[in-house]
């Protein structure tokens, strides 16, 4: 029986991605149409990209803009801090609606503190890391993760280019995970799209945000039915 559910857990892992359609690329004057297309699309959370123009250099929306997401939202938020200190504004989004919120490694001075307190607060605890920072550093707070958001560009912005050695990246933190007996999901974001999704899959991914491959093309919901297949 412990074989079958460990050949199970194999075939669960490799075969099941989530797609995270990022907001940030959505038509903010249509922000309620944008996001009843992905309630009925294939999607699976919406990705919510909150930058301070002090972590990053860049300035997107705050708490109101997350509490109207919420309000329409069929599906879980997936909260992206790209802030400093985030600590101040934990409770905050949890009120806003966020379900997964996740944090900067390079922005939180006490991490394990800061993730303890997101996981407090009822929400599932995701740590990022910038296209520069090593995933050996994860290996002593990846057992208490729920999940880990490896940037495949440099944050602050949609439609940028996929920076290559994210499928390194993704493999070795794949191992670490593995060897720390960790459930946590890792999810790429920036630049993915149609031409690379399989490979990052492959490499070990398991949440793929896409926000200007979807809301760029000609049918969104289409192209989200397309990153789903496997
Ligand atoms: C970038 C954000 C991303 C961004 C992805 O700083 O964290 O979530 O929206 O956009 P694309 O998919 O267009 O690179
Ligand atoms: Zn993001």
């Amino acid at each position: 029986m412990s074989w079958l559910l460990y050949f199970w857990g194999l075939i669960y892992d490799i075969m099941i991605h989530l797609i995270a359609p990022s907001v940030l690329s959505a038509d903010f004057a249509n922000l309620q149409r944008d996001i009843e297309m992905i309630n009925r699309s294939d999607a699976d959370w919406f990705h919510v990209d909150v930058m301070d123009g002090a972590f990053v250099p860049n300035i997107s929306f705050g708490f109101p803009v997350i509490k109207a997401i919420k309000k329409h939202a069929t599906k879980p938020l997936d909260v992206h801090l790209m802030v400093e200190n985030p600590d101040r504004y934990l409770q905050q989004f949890k009120e806003a609606g966020a379900d997964v919120l996740t944090v900067h490694f390079e922005a939180c001075t006490h991490l394990h503190r800061t993730v303890e307190a997101i996981k407090a607060l009822g929400m599932k605890a995701g740590v990022a890391i910038n296209p520069h920072t090593g995933v050996n550093l994860l290996a002593d707070i990846v057992a208490d993760l729920d999940l880990v958001l490896v940037m495949s560009v440099n944050p602050g912005f949609g439609g940028q280019k996929f920076i290559e050695n994210t499928y390194h990246k993704v493999a070795l933190l794949k191992d670490i995970i593995r060897a720390k007996k960790s459930s946590a999901l890792i999810e790429v974001d920036g630049g993915v799209d149609l031409l690379n999704y399989t490979k990052l899959i492959e490499a070990g991914a398991n949440v793929l945000v896409a926000g200007n491959t979807v809301f760029s093309s000609a049918n969104p919901s289409q192209t989200i039915k397309e990153l789903k297949k496997f």
